[in-house]
């Protein structure tokens, strides 16, 4: 398997994450049903400040020079998901469908979980059910079994320390 790179994003990205944000949207749109605007796109309001401030650290991922995804991680001060203080989210993470399935989602969540020591809290839409089949491995290898998973009202959450 080719090695993957792993990029922090500057401002100048800003353009490559909203492009590549409609197609993570649209990955949603199969279990979540959301529509488009008449302008034929996706409202993408989470990619609002991904730049701004210390707290949001966007990464883009490469695969022989080709963008092949991106993830969003959040530093915060207390989680919006169980209230906890000082956690390190996953907030955002995305494989491009040509790169799906060939093991570099689980390489990029690896070493991005490598890069920040600390709370991790990953969450997952109740609907998105590949994307907890995919964490509950990821996580469940990394931590050699050592990580919670919680209910929340609108999915399901694994947390788990790497410090
Ligand atoms: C979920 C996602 C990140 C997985 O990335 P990926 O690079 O395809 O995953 P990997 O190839 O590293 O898969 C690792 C393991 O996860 C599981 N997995 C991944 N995709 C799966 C699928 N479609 N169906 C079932 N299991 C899957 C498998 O156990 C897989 O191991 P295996 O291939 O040896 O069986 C990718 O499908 C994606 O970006 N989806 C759309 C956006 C999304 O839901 N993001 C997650 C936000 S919480």
């Amino acid at each position: 398997m080719p090695n993957l790179e792993i990029r922090h994003a500057t401002y100048e990205d800003e353009t490559t994450f909203r492009n590549l944000g409609q197609f993570y949207i649209y990955e949603y749109t199969a279990f979540m049903g959301w529509d488009v605007t008449y302008a034929g796109r996706f409202n993408e309001d989470d990619f609002d400040g991904i730049f701004s401030g210390d707290e949001r650290k966007p990464f883009l991922f490469f695969v022989d020079g080709k963008l092949a995804g991106f993830a969003i991680i959040d530093l915060l001060e207390k989680s919006h998901i169980t209230g906890a203080p000082n956690v390190i989210e996953l907030a955002e993470f995305f494989i491009l469908a040509a790169y799906q399935r060939k093991g570099y989602g689980e390489q990029a969540a690896t070493r991005l979980f490598d890069m920040f020591r600390g709370d991790w809290e990953v969450f997952q839409l109740q609907k998105n059910v590949r994307a907890q089949t995919f964490w509950r491995k990821v996580i469940g290898k990394y931590t050699k079994g050592k990580y919670q998973e919680q209910p929340t009202s609108r999915g399901i959450v694994q947390t788990f320390n790497n410090q």
